[in-house]
């Protein structure tokens, strides 16, 4: 090659570097039901591609990712690229009958997007009834080619996916419940990379085990794929420096233990810097509220290099089932990084000020055991799945799917964590509250204690959002806005709605579309805790919805 067209090159691919190194990844996820040792299973497992997590995608910021699915099993499925902004691409979000059909049988689908603006740990999960149980893994997002991290670069990462596993298949401890109107069985295990540590009855063989060596630095990239439960992460001995949360950087901060909520990621900097040794790891719930209790703990084990065989393994305290002050005490000490390179740009005036009560209630139910069913709410609004995917609707202008008068405010105030004896009935419905393109919205979300107050972690499609306050109790308009913080909030796309409390969040509605928000707890999804936005088009060339790829899986 021309020396001076090379030396034009190659000073092209350092001042555009963006220009020359995004770059196209493909992958094939192969849906198939697979029969696991590790589990002690007695069902085969849902898996993708025979792998339980399963396979992670890796890609740059920047990058195009091509996922080709192919549903081999029984069961009709959907991906979701959990926490991928999808700007332009809703047809490939994946939540099923919200952007697009199942993928029935037989069939497949081309899951095609950008990595926009975004670097760091997310998820993906199937999002079609409980199958997310064992269809997950990890999304990895590197920063562009010769950005480096704003922390110290680790020497080596370590994916730390955690679950939560059934003996049952999941189906149908799902159907029963719908059928029963009762809570569902709660998991037989949690799981860390898979591995569930000892469970009664089952033999399995060992759990998974991080190798370190002493005096290098790990960055942890901790996923809560669990179905229902909140969890505390903890390393005996060693503490943990929070950088990255949802693919947003932080404030670097220390900690002995992590809560992450079901869709949260949690990226942490680990130095082995303690004595050679076996250190015990746990993954253990957390659950401040009375129903459906699930104490299991999972364990795995930190190894260092060079410790001598047969060690004993250096113990840690679990925190308490209801260790609320921690929770409290974690969220609190997350901060936006907000650098120059990487600013919070939190929205600062509002044009839609939402303010959604979450509640769990029960409805009567003729054919169920006790007569009653268990319900969730926004706003009183119990979301019933349409037939066909409410993006379709919007698109092709299809009547009597979906309405768009979702209330903005509950039917009635009310003291919300009062002493509730009675319980709401709620109304059922597809509705949705329409944004204008590039509005910003504020949602308070305002858990309740009807029937019986729980944290419910709250997930938005399509979009990230800054969390500018929280509270236990009411919210209080006049004082509690005063206290927000509009300078450094995190920013996420999961956040926990405290029992009995509320948090308030902030976006901008620059993606037009139809996005889901739904509590994280599939349990209370199934209830009904959900609801969609539907973005109108902008006025720009490029602020419109696209029309839909040509293998659109059909209802
Ligand atoms: Cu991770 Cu709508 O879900």
């Amino acid at each position: 090659m021309d020396h001076w067209f090379r030396t034009v090159l190659l000073l092209g691919a350092f001042l555009f570097p963006a220009l020359v190194q995004s770059s196209v990844r493909h992958y094939k996820f192969s849906v198939v039901s697979k029969n696991t040792t590790k589990l002690c299973a007695t069902k085969p497992l849902l898996t993708v591609n025979g792998q339980f997590p399963g396979p992670t995608l890796y890609a740059r910021e920047d990058d195009t990712v091509i996922i080709r699915v192919t549903n081999k099993v029984a069961h009709n499925v959907t991906i979701h690229w959990h926490g991928v902004r999808q700007f332009r691409t809703n047809w490939a979000d994946g939540p099923a009958y919200i952007t697009q059909c199942p993928i029935q049988p037989g069939q497949n689908y081309i899951y095609n997007f950008t990595l926009t603006g975004q670097r760091g740990t997310l998820l993906w999960h199937a999002h079609i009834s409980w199958l997310r149980a064992s269809i997950h893994g990890a999304t990895v997002i590197l920063p562009k080619r010769g950005i480096p991290y704003p922390f110290p670069t680790p020497d080596k990462e370590k994916i730390i996916v955690l679950g939560e596993w059934w003996k049952e298949d999941v189906e149908a401890v799902v159907n029963q419940a719908t059928q029963t109107g009762l809570p569902p069985n709660v998991s037989d295990a949690h799981t860390i990379n898979g591995h569930p540590g000892p469970v009664p009855g089952c033999s399995s063989q060992g759990g998974y085990t991080l190798h370190v060596e002493s005096g290098k630095t790990y960055l942890l990239r901790i996923i809560n794929a669990a179905l229902n439960d909140e969890l505390f992460f903890k390393i005996a001995g060693h503490n943990l420096t929070i950088v990255e949360v949802d693919a947003s950087y932080t404030k670097p901060f220390q900690t002995d233990s992590i809560f992450i909520s079901p869709g949260q990621t949690t990226n942490a900097l680990l130095t082995a810097n303690q004595g050679i040794g076996k250190y015990l790891i746990t993954a253990s719930p957390f659950m401040d509220a009375p129903i459906g209790l699930d104490n299991l703990t999972s364990y795995a084990a930190l190894h260092y290099k060079g410790t001598p065989a047969n060690p004993p393994t250096i113990l840690t305290s679990v925190p308490p089932l209801n260790a609320t002050p921690l929770t409290h005490a974690f969220i609190d000490s997350l901060r936006s990084l907000n650098s120059e390179q990487y600013p919070a740009k939190v929205p600062l005036s509002i044009d839609h000020s939402l303010f959604f009560s979450v509640a769990i209630g029960v409805n009567p139910c003729a054919t169920c055991v006790t007569g009653i069913r268990l319900v969730a709410a926004v706003n009183n609004v119990s979301f019933v799945m349409p037939t066909i995917a409410l993006l379709e609707a919007h698109y092709y202008n299809i009547p009597g799917v979906f309405t768009d008068d979702f209330p903005g405010n509950p039917p009635i105030a009310f003291n919300y964590t009062g002493n509730w004896t009675s319980s709401f009935q709620t109304m059922n419905g597809t509705r949705l509250y329409r944004l204008a393109y590039n509005s910003t919205v504020q949602i308070v979300l305002q858990g309740t204690a009807i029937l019986a107050p729980e944290n419910h972690p709250t997930h938005l499609h399509g979009f990230n959002f800054f969390v500018v306050g929280k509270g236990l109790g009411n919210f209080d308009p006049e004082k509690d806005p005063q206290k927000f913080n509009l300078v450094d909030p995190v920013e996420r796309n999961t956040i926990s709605v405290p029992t009995a409390g509320w948090t308030a969040i902030r976006f901008k509605a620059d993606n037009p579309g139809v996005w889901f928000l739904h509590c994280h707890l599939e349990v209370h999804t199934t209830w009904g805790l959900k609801m969609a936005f539907l973005v109108d088009n902008g006025k720009g060339p490029n602020d419109f919805l696209p029309p839909p790829p040509n293998d659109l899986p059909k209802c």
